[in-house]
């Protein structure tokens, strides 16, 4: 079929066949479709939304476009955990070494920056020495000797949604949601991992803020992933404030750390918790709050972490004393009045701390790992006028920024009830 003829029958909101997604994914891999062609592909699977079996077929395509390590023929229950990302959100660095801890083996390819939110492999990246990027037979290594192996997606995983993602990013479809699901699952399900739990955020942080949408996204992604043969469920989980009391890389590094020599904080150890029960769920292994908690008061998670850094490049002087220092120049975010806490604009605070240096304006571009945040309250707290909400931590006088973070706090005087951080679970029906 030519590629207009495929075209005109998205166009008329028709449900293509697998062979016809094939052909457009094939057409993204080798260059045989235009940006024009794919670009109104994307546009009327954008507007008329894709079938349950377009979906799968177009992240199975994308899937097979690049590398599939297959690593479950050689590591069996190896478990995997995805975000789609949120401010503070530092709960793969908890949760990989402490699942591995607890003997299931966690491989995990992570992202970069996008928009408001940082990526796991860039807060890594704080960590001196550390190298990201191994391929399928240091992976294995890795996960053979520890147990553990994170990692980022090397350009040899899923050719084709580089070049859909870029079309997307220049032709307002990144919100689509089928299209969202085939991108993560195409690079996720890469690794071969037999389970994936999906942590999929909702509120002001979250790239889907509104709930129903996110539960949305989550049954497309838990339907095409066990349709592709991975045991997935996802967990709804709150952002509509930072999760953690910290946001910037080196501090959401520290922050992991304390979580995993079990000094908290709650927010975070309660999320990860939950998540690494799913995952072990889906494994027919029963990882309770006890076993998890015993991993962390008996320092097996933290040492598995820093054996993890070793092997991925850490200095050794950095593994014996791990010491990360913040931007030098520190502000009080003062409340201007007294209240109760009823919202905070978590998307602004992360694109505010992007504007301060601590994350990618643009892709490439460099990161002051030592920018951060501390975010002292939680939705639904009293707060007096001049209290202290939080600290900035910046590599330049103030020039206004402080008071724009500020503008982020709303503040009422009606007492107000917190969302639950750990909503709805979603398995397959
Ligand atoms: N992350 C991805 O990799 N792809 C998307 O489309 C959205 C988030």
């Amino acid at each position: 079929m030519l590629p207009f003829e495929i075209l005109a029958r998205k166009r008329a909101g028709k449900c293509l066949t697998a062979e016809e997604i094939g052909e457009v994914v094939a057409g993204a891999t080798d260059g045989s479709w235009s940006d024009a062609q794919l670009a109104a592909f994307l546009m009327a699977a954008a507007i008329h939304e894709l079938e349950p079996s377009e979906t799968r077929a177009l992240t199975e395509g994308m899937l097979d476009s690049g590398e599939r390590w297959k690593l479950d023929e050689e590591i069996p229950h190896l478990c995997d955990k995805h975000s789609t990302g949120g401010v503070g959100d530092k709960v793969s660095l908890v949760l990989a070494p402490l699942v591995a801890a607890c003997g299931l083996p966690v491989v995990m390819l992570t992202g970069r920056g996008l928009g408001h939110t940082g990526g796991t492999a860039d807060k890594l990246e704080a960590i001196p020495g550390l190298v990201m990027d191994f391929d399928r037979a240091q992976c294995l290594e890795m996960l053979r000797r520890l147990g553990v192996a994170i990692g980022v997606a090397t350009a040899d995983i899923a050719p084709a949604d580089k070049r859909l993602y870029a079309i997307r990013d220049q032709t307002g479809t990144v919100e689509s949601l089928p299209l969202i699901t085939a991108s993560i699952l195409s690079k996720k399900l890469a690794t071969g991992a037999s389970s994936l739990v999906l942590d999929v955020k909702t509120g002001s942080g979250a790239f889907i803020p509104d709930i129903v949408q996110a539960e949305r996204l989550a049954k497309m992604m838990v339907t095409a992933a066990n349709a592709l043969g991975c045991r997935t469920s996802a967990l709804l989980t709150d952002m509509s404030q930072p999760l953690g009391r910290w946001v910037g890389h080196s501090a959401e590094v520290l922050e992991a750390l304390e979580c995993l020599r079990g000094e908290g904080p709650e927010d975070l150890e309660a999320v990860t918790f939950a998540l690494s029960t799913e995952v072990a769920r889906l494994e027919g292994v029963d990882l309770d709050q006890e076993a998890l908690k015993a991993a962390l008061s008996s320092g097996d998670a933290y040492e598995k972490f820093m054996q993890w850094a070793l092997a991925q490049g850490a200095n050794r002087e950095w593994v014996d004393r791990p010491e990360l220092t913040l931007a030098p120049e520190e502000f009080s975010l003062v409340a201007p009045r007294s209240g109760f806490l009823a919202a905070v604009d978590t998307r602004r605070l992360g694109f505010l701390l992007v504007e301060a240096g601590g994350g990618r304006a643009k892709p490439g571009a460099e990161i002051d790992m030592g920018v951060a945040l501390r975010y002292d309250v939680r939705l639904g707290e009293a707060i007096d006028a001049g209290q202290v909400l939080g600290r900035l931590f910046l590599r330049r006088a103030d020039d206004g920024l402080g008071q724009r973070f500020v503008d982020c706090f709303e503040i009422v005087d009606q007492e107000v009830s917190p969302p639950p951080l750990v909503g709805q679970r979603i398995v397959e029906s």
